[in-house]
């Protein structure tokens, strides 16, 4: 399988920097295109800007979160066709920093990764649970819950992908072991198979590692069986540490 490679920028870098991190990001996967799915998400403000640099390579773009209509009244948002109209192929839902800070809920990711693939744009939906709930011994429930809430009413999809990311080790630098995620993806399969056929699942479905990943524990992360790619945040932000991790996603590449 070919790695993925998702590079969550959140509310950092400005044109100048998205720039050379482009330029170190296609000086480590020349040659090796086939070799990884890379897709950059920066601030909407920088989609337009960041598609253009991306037109002569594989690099693919995502945004970070869209709105669940095409148009209208809704100061601030924006919508799936703004996201088409330039160049993005993939948006992040349902991130843990959206429900957290923004009270988005189950029913409004849900209501997104409908209207997402509508526009043929590949939902990277985002699961995961709190500190609290994993000490409470809810860590199952909840993933479960989010992951079915989040997929509800969803019929004829070319691809989605779900990431699994505990809240708690978000940005901290101490991610989980590729053990216990791997245990919460096979969870995420079992959920998957109430809701889609064994083949859809396996065909048109990925599933992600996030939280304080970098170039030292990407490779673990990908030798799991059923990680098929890693949401980076912090690393993918920093050339060097971004370079490391393309190269452990083209060695791992198969
Ligand atoms: P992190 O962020 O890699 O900085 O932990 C991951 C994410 O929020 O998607």
């Amino acid at each position: 399988m070919t790695p993925i490679l998702i590079c969550n920028w959140k509310m950092n870098l400005t044109n100048p920097d998205i720039e050379s991190l482009i330029v170190a990001a296609e000086a480590a996967t020349r040659g090796q295109e086939k070799d990884v799915e890379l897709v950059v998400c920066p601030a909407f403000t920088a989609l337009h800007k960041t598609h253009g640099l991306l037109k002569l390579n594989h690099i693919r773009l995502g945004a970070q979160n869209m709105f669940w209509e095409d148009k209208g009244s809704f100061t601030g948002e924006v919508s799936p066709l703004m996201l088409t109209e330039v160049g993005c192929e993939y948006v992040i839902l349902g991130h843990s920093e959206r429900r957290g800070h923004c009270a988005e809920t189950d029913e409004m990711v849900n209501r997104k990764v409908l209207k997402a693939i509508e526009h043929g744009l590949i939902p990277i939906v985002c699961v995961g649970e709190t500190r609290e709930q994993r000490e409470s011994g809810q860590k199952e429930v909840v993933v479960m819950e989010q992951v079915k809430k989040a997929l509800a009413g969803v019929q004829n999809f070319d691809r989605i992908m779900i990431a699994y990311e505990p809240v708690w080790v978000i940005g901290t630098g101490q991610a989980v072991s590729p053990k216990d995620a791997e245990s919460v993806m096979q969870l995420i399969n079992v959920t998957l198979l109430e809701l889609f056929t064994g083949d859809v699942v396996r065909s048109k479905i990925t599933l992600l590692y996030g939280g304080s990943v970098d170039a030292s524990n990407i490779g673990g992360f990908l030798s799991e069986k059923d990680i098929h790619g890693v949401l980076v945040g912090g690393a993918s932000m920093q050339a060097e540490k971004l370079q490391g991790m393309i190269r452990e996603c083209v060695r791992l590449s198969s």
